[in-house]
């Protein structure tokens, strides 16, 4: 017979796609964000934070209703109130729609705003594809429409992922054109396709009548042979666009960014023109670390003024598989934190207070208090990898002294209470 579901097993599981960041995660992530953290204001981009939650309408203006994000990947509810709300699943449209909203293109042009964010997409999971993940992401909104900020924005993505020290970073670029170029190359697209609609596959028939440009995105083995002699979009391009296109890559060549030209590339959101761009680490089926490019109907298309835009983000999970793929080796961090030990109840008593008074000068204290033996208590600040101990004992309290130890060096004093802070200050 089979086994009935046990119904508490269903409310300790975190939902499909989404994790528990724990402890053992933690340096990859405080590396990652540390590296964000200074990166942002060397290239001079300012943090700004958008509500996790936007209006559904709000992305549906910004994108055909025909990509995956709007018909199938948006965790979309109603509020009591009667609202149709998402959760937030990417961070260029709330950007965007911040920009409009909170009037900063009065706070001097361009804005480079920058974020790192939780998301969420209903996408069927695998290996690097949740439905909670986080991005960095790097925008630059207003100003001109000027090829150099496209570099810019290329420059800052590989810097971080140099810092992070990722392997074998390749980077795949591609312009789509603008309105005026891209319709013509579409419609030469439709026309090539058109001689081969019977053999498509299911969702390149429907591309063809809705977004064209989607069937260079085909992963299906059967429309792959078709792919190889379809019209090269580079050949199509405006004047306008192909100058720009040329000199991000001139730029991309000052900066000494390696690249590599892929006509095919078109990118799953559509409200791209022009520069596209995504970045991998290793060969063919390596799984793209962060993409993005130009948007400079966007901020028109949700009802702001036309805005030329240019920006791109780094999936923050996919970088921790990679660095832990790559076996990247993170320098220790130094612990800079006492272990509070004591030894019987007068000393418990007053345990509680010494280590306060080292804590409001900023001193980070770990302890257990809860245990009662001193060979326990040490154990546990080995465990947790601490070297300097602070040991309390009746006989301190009474001579109000407490011993320094070094669990390395062996080496221990008796200091006098009054001096502990400045004595603990000297070991770090
Ligand atoms: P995207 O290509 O959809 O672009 O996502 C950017 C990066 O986020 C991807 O390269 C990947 O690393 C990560 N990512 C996306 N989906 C998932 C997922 N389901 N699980 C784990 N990681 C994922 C955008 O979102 C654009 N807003 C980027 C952009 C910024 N364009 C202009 N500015």
């Amino acid at each position: 017979m089979a086994k009935k579901k046990s119904s508490r097993k269903i409310i300790i599981q975190s939902p499909k796609g989404m994790r528990d960041i724990l402890a053992g995660d933690r340096s990859w992530w405080d590396k990652i964000t540390k590296v964000f953290s200074e990166l942002k204001d060397i290239y001079n981009f300012d943090l700004i934070e958008t509500p996790v939650l936007e209006y559904a309408k709000l992305f549906e203006t910004a994108m055909n209703k025909e990509t995956d994000l709007i018909s199938k990947e948006m965790y979309t509810f109603k509020t009591k109130g009667g609202d149709f709300l998402v959760l937030r699943p990417e961070g260029t449209v709330t950007t965007a729609r911040a920009y409009i909203e909170n009037n900063l293109s009065h706070k001097g042009q361009p804005q480079r705003l920058c974020y790192f964010e939780p998301m969420f997409r209903h996408e069927n999971t695998q290996a690097g594809r949740y439905r909670e993940f986080h991005q960095m992401g790097f925008e630059i909104l207003g100003g001109a429409n000027d090829s150099i900020y496209d570099a810019e924005v290329i420059q800052v993505i590989y810097r971080l992922l140099q810092e992070l020290k990722i392997k074998n970073i390749v980077l795949k670029i591609n312009s789509i054109g603008c309105r005026n170029c891209r319709p013509n190359y579409e419609r030469r697209l439709k026309a090539y396709y058109s001689k081969y609609e019977r053999e498509l596959c299911a969702d390149c028939k429907k591309r063809l009548e809705t977004n064209p440009l989607r069937l260079l995105d085909c992963k299906n083995e059967s429309c792959q042979p078709f792919k190889k002699n379809a019209p090269n979009i580079l050949d199509k391009l405006c004047s306008s666009c192909s100058s720009h296109f040329k000199s991000v890559l001139e730029y991309l060549e000052e900066l000494g960014i390696e690249y590599t030209l892929d006509s095919q590339l078109v990118r799953g959101l559509d409200y791209y023109d022009r520069t596209v761009f995504e970045i991998f680490s290793g060969g063919e089926g390596a799984i793209a670390l962060a993409g993005g490019g130009r948007y400079d109907y966007l901020a028109e298309k949700i009802g702001g003024k036309p805005t030329p835009a240019v920006g791109g983000a780094i999936g923050v999970e996919r970088i921790v598989d990679a660095m832990k793929a790559q076996e990247i080796i993170l320098e220790p961090k130094e612990i800079k934190k006492v272990f509070f030990i004591h030894i019987g109840e007068v000393a418990k008593k007053k345990s509680l207070k010494i280590i306060e008074e080292l804590r409001k000068k900023k001193i980070a204290v770990a302890e257990d208090l809860g245990r009662e033996s001193l060979k326990s208590q040490l154990k546990l600040a080995n465990k947790k990898g601490i070297h300097l101990v602070l040991i309390l004992g009746q006989k301190e309290v009474y001579e109000e002294s407490i011993i320094i130890r070094n669990l390395k060096t062996s080496i221990q004093e008796s200091i006098p209470l009054s001096k502990l802070t400045d004595s603990v200050k000297k070991y770090f």
